[in-house]
């Protein structure tokens, strides 16, 4: 029962995360190319700074943006922040039950250094310290040298990924990633840019006109959330890809994508301002034919005289051994009461079927058994992969 209410639970906040996210990335996708879009306006108005025509939907739109601020404040003001508190909201909630409440099989793995307790503390560790020396380079006078900025944040970033990857399982290490660089993006909306805004209505509220710091301040926040969106849906959809998280030097691999999704989003700015790039798409996919080549597991040419070695037998007492405690219709492992994602290996049959899921969760990287808590052997992986090659 408990099982399934953390399953449900999980589905129902992940549902609700990726909505969230979805409207929360839209809208900010939307105004980060309005103000990139904005031309000098047709006819010149007061305090007006650019505007932007569009269609859509089969309406047209015409949106003015203000210099500073409008001369008198309108009736309804339309602010954007629920969309990026409830995407952090959510996804806590989604973090906790997946890797807190079931920490034993998600956060830790064999060789986790500390226990579950330890561990959960030193990943919420990563999310507020993360915040807190991110803010403090946001005050820092480095934050005027945008170049030496972007590099101390990448390093500090890569570093964060590396240090948790010594003490958590590696998926778990990605995610806290991920969720340090959401953090970032949601409490500079909740700690920084709706109070900039706030303080700018209220001058606005008293007839006076508002100091543009505070517009300056909440801007340069909301560029950098521009940057860290590609890096953060990368790391978020990367659970599902082991040659990702399971390599070796997954935190290099992440650094690496991280780096592919800002130039990325780098180009669509300059392009949307109407500047010409040449070089950053092409290093940016060769960088990412880079990973593919890194991350690529060894061709495993059928070994005749190996693979016919490995007796059926043989094969199947490892799978059975290390993997159906959980893959199993009657699954022994009590944190799993089914078979996790309704795989099964209780026959040949079953095992040859996801051969290939098999080669990469299991021989080319060690993402399952999960966490190894059954205790598989690199020998045991080497044997497995050579019959599953036959
Ligand atoms: C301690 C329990 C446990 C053991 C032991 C275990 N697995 Fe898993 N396995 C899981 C869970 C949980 C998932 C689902 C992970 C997820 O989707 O988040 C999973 C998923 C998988 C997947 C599917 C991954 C995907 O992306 O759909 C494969 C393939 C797999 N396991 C293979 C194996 C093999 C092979 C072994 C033995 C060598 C093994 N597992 C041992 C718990 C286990």
């Amino acid at each position: 029962m408990l099982e399934h209410v953390q399953e449900w639970l999980s589905l129902l906040f992940r549902w609700f995360h990726v909505v969230m996210g979805a409207a929360w990335i839209g809208t900010s996708f939307y105004f980060n190319w309005l103000n990139n879009a904005v031309r000098e306006p047709e006819t010149p108005e007061e305090g007006v700074g650019g505007e932007v025509w569009s269609i859509h939907g089969g309406h047209y739109y015409k949106v003015l943006k203000y210099i500073n601020a409008p001369p008198q404040l309108p009736a309804m003001l339309h602010w954007f922040k629920w969309e990026s508190y409830l995407t952090w909201i959510s996804g806590a909630a989604l973090l906790a039950v997946v890797y807190y409440m079931g920490a034993e099989s998600f956060l830790l793995d064999a060789d986790s250094p500390f226990g579950p307790g330890a561990t959960v503390g030193i990943g919420i560790g990563a999310l507020v310290g993360g915040w807190i020396v991110y803010d403090l380079l946001c005050k820092s006078p480095l934050s005027k040298n945008r170049p030496a900025f972007a590099v101390v944040g990448f390093t500090l970033m890569v570093a964060v990924a590396f240090g948790l990857n010594e003490v958590m399982a590696p998926r778990a290490a990605y995610i806290h990633v991920g969720a340090m660089l959401g953090t970032m993006m949601a409490w500079n909306v909740f700690f920084v840019i709706i109070p900039g805004q706030r303080i700018s209505v209220d001058f606005m509220e008293k007839g006076e006109v508002p100091d543009p710091k505070y517009g300056l301040r909440a801007a340069l926040r909301s560029l950098h959330n521009n940057y860290i969106t590609l890096p953060v849906l990368f790391i978020m959809v990367s659970s599902h890809y082991p040659s990702t998280y399971g390599h070796e030097l997954n935190w290099a691999i992440l650094a690496g994508i991280a780096l592919a999704g800002m130039g990325v989003r780098h180009w669509f700015n300059l392009t949307d301002r109407g500047e010409k790039n040449v070089w950053i798409l092409p290093v940016a996919t060769a960088l990412i034919l880079g990973l593919f080549y890194a991350t690529k597991a060894p061709e495993r040419t059928p070994d005749a005289a190996a693979s016919t070695q490995v007796s059926d037998l043989a094969a199947l007492s490892i799978v059975n051994e290390r993997c159906t405690p959980c893959h199993s219709a009657n699954p022994t492992n009590p944190a799993f009461p089914a078979a996790p994602n309704g795989l099964m290996f209780d026959t040949p049959e079953q095992v040859q079927a996801r051969r290939v899921d098999i080669v990469a969760q299991s021989v080319d990287s060690e993402i399952m058994p999960l966490g190894n808590l059954t205790g598989m052997t690199p020998e045991e992986r080497a044997l497995l992969g050579a019959w599953l090659a036959d």
